[in-house]
């Protein structure tokens, strides 16, 4: 996308609004140097009144007067909230729950992503778009639906069962294979003819989790089949306007990478709950996972201005903290700021949710701060298209989370939509793992030492990286065993964890001992897996002598009994039957050295482990005082350290060697940074000509 500032806008939603108040939002919008909004997000029903009429006129209206005072147009395509007169006319359009309820009309997201009716009335209606506004001089994106598979990640009805048996007819080719790989001789399962499958809701009991993990891969590509009906007719008609979708950002729902080819720029929502003292981590790991999807600047398609009206409990954003959350947006590779929505709207079901214009008006805080940072948004073009430079990527693999996760582990969620792939679907260890939780358990040690980290689907190539984190790789399918062994080979560093390797991609358990296809690289096997109880404990007891590490360390939820081959062991367990066997390990493998964890361990052996590996690697850490986080993006020549102030208290700095000016208030700065409350610097370290 050729965009060459910072993108500073929102949803907007005149349709919500008389024509005279379109006038206030254009003068608001350019005080607060608004240059693009998203429109038309949930317009279908305006856009298309019935089967056989198409109403652009007012979206004419809008378009030109924002051309006029150019404002640049994300044109929704408004299939995210079907109309009414289309869900009564198909039977098939609303999705149908686990519990085999097909889900009541009266909200938004209620179709099914399979259904050819739905289907077929967005082919239309996206086509309709396209012709009308081809070439429109506003029209710089596409905003294709918004937020795919947030409240309808899961259908169970006949269409997406019929579609699901011509799906594994074609990945199993016969009954007896797909037999085979699902393990249905047990309990009798056995499926003599392709109608027999079912999809898999809720049964008697226990599930086949090679059904459910096979289900949940279908659903994956549907969503991206589903887009793919969009973005088939858009290229055809508009193909100089590139494509986006807003990601809600919880990749459980579909593999994201999917997407990846057909997407000109990836963008997303972020909504981190201001009460949560995890907030910024959380949102920095989200960020560097949409960052990592395609290896390049992303948007942040929505944020809210002040607070939203979903969680339990919904505060404002304290003054300075919307701005804060803004620049680490950018510090962490977006190009853009932008909310939902722009103005707070007056009635329906969001109307406790912030807007830039908020309720009180243009004399609102909220305004004032937003209109403050759009100013100072245009100076910062020189940060466009920069990047970030990572050594250190952390996989994320769909298959294997779908095959982890738990109620529990995910924060206790419960749409009743969703399947949860553990213990409430079928028999499992422990309701107390968390595939995501232990990605943010490695992302947070990095982060804590301001050391950029590229979340990526562990099917990418990692060959660039020095050091890959894989934590909880349940699930392992063919060639990556090949990959790790040559990226460590090659002097990388890799580091698996516990309950990882243990089963293939039908999840069929590895025999003759877990971490199967690690084995080589780790010089482990493990015998027997023991999860801990709720509040549970055992002890990490390193071996005497090791430089940078405490004598010992708690650690909690597993522990994997293993036996170490030719690796050495850096820690034992200090508890129970197995006290002794070992807990960290580190092998030496052609140039590089490949760890395992046994257990999970507490945040203090995180820090210090993680300082070990990058020490080893010559990687630079930058520690900062409590609540400052550092991020560096670059291109050329040019660096752009972002210092972010998240804490409560002003802080002092000490900066590296040289002369820094500092993009938003053009000041000079050498050896000391001072950051108040919040503070955000943004510094560029100058040549010796002052330059
Ligand atoms: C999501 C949706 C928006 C809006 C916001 C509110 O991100 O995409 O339409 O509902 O939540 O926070
Ligand atoms: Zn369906």
């Amino acid at each position: 996308m050729k965009i060459n500032k910072i993108i500073f806008g929102a949803d907007y939603f005149p349709e919500q609004w008389p024509e005279d108040v379109w006038h206030d939002d254009i003068r608001l919008m350019k005080q607060a140097n608004v240059n693009m909004v998203s429109l038309a997000i949930f317009a279908w029903a305006l856009l298309q009144p019935d089967k056989n009429t198409f109403t652009f006129d007012w979206l004419d209206n809008i378009m030109d007067l924002l051309a006029d005072n150019d404002i640049d147009v994300c044109l929704g395509t408004a299939t995210a909230a079907q109309p009414n007169w289309l869900t009564q006319k198909y039977d098939d359009i609303l999705f149908v729950r686990e519990s085999g309820q097909r889900v009541v009309p009266g909200s938004r997201q209620t179709y099914c992503i399979n259904s050819p009716s739905y289907r077929k009335a967005v082919r239309r209606l996206v086509k309709e778009m396209a012709l009308h506004y081809k070439g429109h001089r506003a029209l710089k994106l596409w905003h294709i639906n918004n937020e795919y598979a947030n409240k309808n990640s899961m259908c169970f009805c006949k269409n997406c069962e019929h579609r699901f048996q011509a799906w594994l007819k074609k990945k199993y080719g016969t009954l007896d294979s797909l037999n085979d790989c699902w393990g249905t001789v047990f309990w009798g399962e056995k499926y003599f003819a392709w109608e027999q499958i079912n999809t898999p809701m809720a049964s008697a009991g226990g599930r086949n989790g090679a059904k459910l993990l096979d289900y949940k891969r279908f659903l994956s590509e549907s969503f991206y089949t589903l887009y793919m009906e969009e973005v088939n007719v858009l290229r055809e008609i508009t193909p100089d306007v590139p494509i986006t979708t807003n990601f809600e950002g919880d990749w459980s729902k579909f593999d994201h990478s999917l997407f990846k080819d057909d997407l000109d720029v990836v963008s997303w929502n972020s909504y981190p709950n201001p009460l949560e003292p995890n907030a910024r981590r959380r949102a920095a790991l989200r960020h560097s996972m949409m960052r990592s999807l395609l290896g390049k600047p992303f948007m942040l398609m929505e944020q809210a201005p002040s607070q939203v009206d979903w969680y339990p409990i919904n505060v404002n954003k304290r003054p300075g903290q919307m701005r804060l959350w803004s620049y680490q947006a950018i510090a962490h590779g977006s190009d853009s700021v932008m909310f939902f929505q722009w103005r707070a709207s007056k009635r329906g079901t969001e109307k406790y949710h912030s807007g830039m214009v908020p309720h009180y008006g243009e004399e609102a805080r909220v305004f004032r701060e937003i209109a403050s940072l759009g100013g100072e948004l245009t100076k910062l073009q020189d940060i466009v298209g920069s990047t970030i430079d990572a050594s250190v990527a952390i996989l994320m693999d769909n298959d294997a989370w779908w095959t982890v996760d738990s109620p529990y582990g995910t924060g206790g969620k419960s749409l009743d939509n969703e399947i949860f792939w553990a213990s409430n679907t079928q028999p499992f260890p422990t309701v107390l793992l968390s595939y995501l939780g232990e990605l943010e358990h490695y992302f947070n040690a990095f982060y804590r030492l301001n050391v950029p980290v590229d979340v990526i689907p562990a099917h990418y190539d990692f060959s660039k990286y020095k050091i890959v984190i894989a934590p909880l790789l349940h699930l392992i399918k063919p060639g990556f065993k090949e990959a790790v062994e040559a990226f460590v080979t090659n002097g990388g560093t890799f580091v698996a964890t516990y309950f990882s390797g243990f089963v293939d991609e039908h999840v069929g358990v590895f025999l003759n001992g877990y971490v199967g296809p690690l084995t080589d690289v780790l010089g482990v096997k493990v015998e027997e897996y023991d999860p801990l109880p709720l509040n549970g404990s055992n002890r990490i007891k390193m071996i005497a002598g090791l430089d940078g590490f405490e004598n010992e360390y708690a650690c909690s939820v597993w522990c994997d009994i293993a036996h170490a081959t030719t690796t050495k062991t850096l820690a034992t367990f200090g508890d129970d039957y197995f006290a002794g066997a070992p807990c960290v390990t580190e092998n030496e493998f052609g140039a590089g050295k490949a760890y395992y964890i046994a257990t999970r361990p507490d945040a203090d052996f995180m820090h210090d482990f993680v300082c070990k590996i990058l020490a080893d690697q010559n990687i630079e850490i930058h520690l900062l005082p409590e609540g400052v986080e550092h991020v560096t993006r670059q291109q050329n020549k040019h660096k752009f350290e972002f210092y972010l102030n998240h804490g409560n208290n002003d802080v002092e700095v000490q900066l590296s060697q040289g002369k820094y000016k500092d993009l938003l208030t053009q000041t000079s700065h050498e050896s000391i940074l001072r950051l108040a409350r919040h503070g955000v610097s943004i510094l560029r370290r100058l040549n010796d000509y002052g330059t």
